[in-house]
């Protein structure tokens, strides 16, 4: 099962100069609750943003620039890092960022978790636009730290 989760503005905004836009303490509880326990495949811009590997988690980096390390499994491609992660059937595969990776995985996921965050940002990543194989599942609105937002489960036909 390959998730993709996100938080993304209306305008499809999800970060600026290698950053995340806003601070949501309940989205990032909603995230650790999600992904604890499983594997994150991220892009390298994204690992170099968190810096350190995401505890209690089996951390995966997309690139062809991050240096290995003990607490870290670097991929040269996407394939490569879901291969990797389909060795441990138990788990399931998080895809966590940023726009280069969401646009990969965009068309093969099974389900995206989508916090909605109301409203238009100045951006330079972005998340795609989904495809119409997703359908809604459920959406619950959420005030968080002063922001609107709607956390929303979206899956393909086939779950
Ligand atoms: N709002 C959110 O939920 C959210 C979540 C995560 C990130 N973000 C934001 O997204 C932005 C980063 O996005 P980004 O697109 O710049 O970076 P990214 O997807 O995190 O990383 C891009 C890098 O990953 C490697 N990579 C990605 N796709 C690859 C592919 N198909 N084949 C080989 N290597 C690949 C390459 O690294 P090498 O150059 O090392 O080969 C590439 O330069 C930041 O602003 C961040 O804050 C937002």
């Amino acid at each position: 099962m390959i998730n993709i989760i996100v938080a993304a503005a209306d305008n499809g905004a999800i970060g600026k100069d290698g950053k995340l836009l806003w601070r949501l303490p309940e989205d990032m509880s909603r995230f650790k609750n999600l992904t604890t326990g499983n594997i994150v495949v991220m892009g390298a811009n994204t690992f170099k943003e968190i810096k350190r590997p995401l505890p209690d988690r089996i951390n995966i980096v997309v690139s062809s620039t991050t240096l290995p390390r003990e607490d870290l499994t670097v991929c040269k491609s996407p394939d490569r890092a879901i291969a990797l992660a389909s060795r441990f059937p138990d788990k399931e595969i998080f895809i966590c960022g940023g726009q280069r990776l969401y646009e990969y995985f965009i068309d093969i996921a099974d389900r995206v978790y989508l916090t909605r965050v109301r409203g238009n940002y100045q951006a330079d990543a972005f998340f795609p636009a989904l495809p119409p194989h997703f359908a809604l599942q459920n959406c619950e609105r959420v005030c968080d730290n002063g922001f609107e937002t709607e956390f929303c489960t979206y899956v393909t036909a086939k779950n």
